[in-house]
């Protein structure tokens, strides 16, 4: 079906839009063709996180209790957005007035072409446009929530960002240079991110660590600290999700929060994390992986095993995850069958969309219960370490783990994982009962 500016209808989690094109032909980051609309349906889950994640941050408290200046900074589509006015609770939703950015005409005359066509469901939806450079319609200050998701780095947009934001509020930035990030452009990220990262298993992991600090020492410029709400790496880009408040002692915060990954800690490294409180009391005879440094630790910066300066604290929060269960998901975002649809979907299309909504989530209130331990776990890794062979199953291990009392969840990380507050020796023995070494 085609629409009267010549648009198809699109449905994404529980709101419909109009493109220039159907989505089967937009796929990968690089969708875009000049004088079109940018629409990735890769960043789906992305989306419906950021829905989840702004009613958890309503529902807290944590967007004042007025109206809630919220900002779509790049937003191509206004898909982001008017996922927000559309999904949301009805009492939370008439709370915000979202403007939606960007530097071309034809992606805000799609996006205002979709919100009148399908507007949403309350009726209310106060969307604003602004065309222009990001850094322009930060100027006025005041903004509870930002979004940031660039093609590449987000690093030209922060400082401004964050200087526009109210005392309270989230901010959440994607990034696609993931090659810097993950360490395999080692010039892209000492000069865009001043660090260094070895491309390991936890390359990802290390690269939202790096944002993480990086960001935490522009919101220290401005008297503002930042605090960790979700963290995720989703195929081709990684994404970090952050409370921003202002705080006279944000310096202090800096220096507990930022510090070394090293892979292979020697004995003494190993003593210094866990003197540090960032590792597990253990008996220290059988080292681990990886562990995290203090930044005043002295590392040499040219060791190939030191990643860092990165944020060595918790990269979620244990409540904003927990409200990302597949029951809440679908209850906010998964579409519900209706006859007649306008996009053409049949029973069998709705079910498929329900289930991508859940999917976005997998995993992540399950990590919650964990997500304050540093201890990442890749499986394969750990085969390789311990000379197992086979690698052992995420699922397998959390069970012995805890079967032992110790907390344990498997990762929402990229790769099959697990997280666990359990002493290294614990990890190893259940591995090891798994696998028995080759
Ligand atoms: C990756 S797309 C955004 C995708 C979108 N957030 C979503 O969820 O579908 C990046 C968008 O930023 C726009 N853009 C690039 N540089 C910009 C700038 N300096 N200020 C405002 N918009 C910009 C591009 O036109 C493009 O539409």
């Amino acid at each position: 079906m085609s629409f009267g500016n010549g648009g198809f209808p699109h449905r994404e989690g529980r709101t419909l839009m109009l493109l220039p094109q159907l989505p089967e032909d937009a796929q990968g980051p690089s969708a875009k063709s000049s004088g079109e609309v940018f629409y990735n349906p890769a960043m789906a889950g992305s989306r419906t996180r950021s829905v989840l994640l702004f009613r958890h941050a309503m529902e807290e408290g944590m967007l004042g209790d007025g109206t809630v200046y919220a900002l779509d900074g790049l937003t191509a589509s206004g898909l982001r957005a008017r996922r927000w006015l559309n999904e949301l609770p009805c009492e939370l939703s008439s709370r915000i007035s979202a403007t939606i950015v960007d530097l071309e005409k034809e992606a805000l005359d799609w996006a205002r072409s979709s919100h009148k066509e399908f507007p949403p469901s309350d009726g209310v939806g106060n969307l604003q446009t602004f065309q222009g450079d990001l850094r322009a319609a930060v100027l006025s200050s005041g903004r509870h929530w930002i979004d940031i998701d660039p093609y590449g780095s987000p690093a030209p947009f922060i400082d401004s960002a964050m200087q526009s934001m109210a005392r309270s509020g989230v901010m959440e930035v994607s990034a696609t240079d993931t090659a810097a990030l993950t360490g395999s452009s080692k010039t892209a990220l000492v000069r865009r991110y001043g660090a260094r990262v070895r491309t390991d298993c936890l390359a990802h992991d290390s690269g939202m660590r790096v944002m993480l600090s990086n960001i935490s020492r522009i919101a220290a410029r401005h008297d503002r600290a930042i605090e960790p709400l979700l963290s995720v790496w989703d195929s081709h880009h990684l994404r970090v999700s952050f409370r921003v408040v202002k705080s006279v002692s944000s310096a202090n915060i800096l220096e507990e929060r930022i510090g070394w990954r090293v892979f292979a800690p020697s004995k003494e490294e190993f003593a210094a994390s866990i003197d540090s409180g960032l590792q597990v009391v253990s008996g220290g005879d059988v080292l681990p992986m990886h562990c995290m440094l203090p930044l005043n630790f002295p590392v040499d910066r040219k060791d190939p095993r030191v990643s860092g300066p990165l944020w060595i604290g918790p990269t979620g929060d244990r409540e904003a995850m927990s409200s990302m269960s597949e029951e809440r998901a679908l209850e906010s975002c998964g579409p519900i069958f209706i006859p007649d649809d306008p996009v053409g979907w049949n029973q069998k299309s709705f079910e498929i969309e329900r289930r991508r909504v859940a999917k976005s989530v997998r995993h992540l209130a399950e990590e919650s219960q964990v997500i304050d331990s540093c201890n990442l776990v890749v499986v394969d890794d750990l085969a390789a370490w311990l000379g197992t062979g086979a690698p052992p199953s995420p699922r397998k291990i959390v069970e012995l783990l805890r079967q032992n009392g110790h907390l344990a969840a498997i990762s929402s990380y990229g790769k099959p994982s697990f997280r666990t507050a359990a002493p290294w020796e614990a990890v190893v023995e259940a591995a090891m009962s798994i696998h028995p070494p080759m």
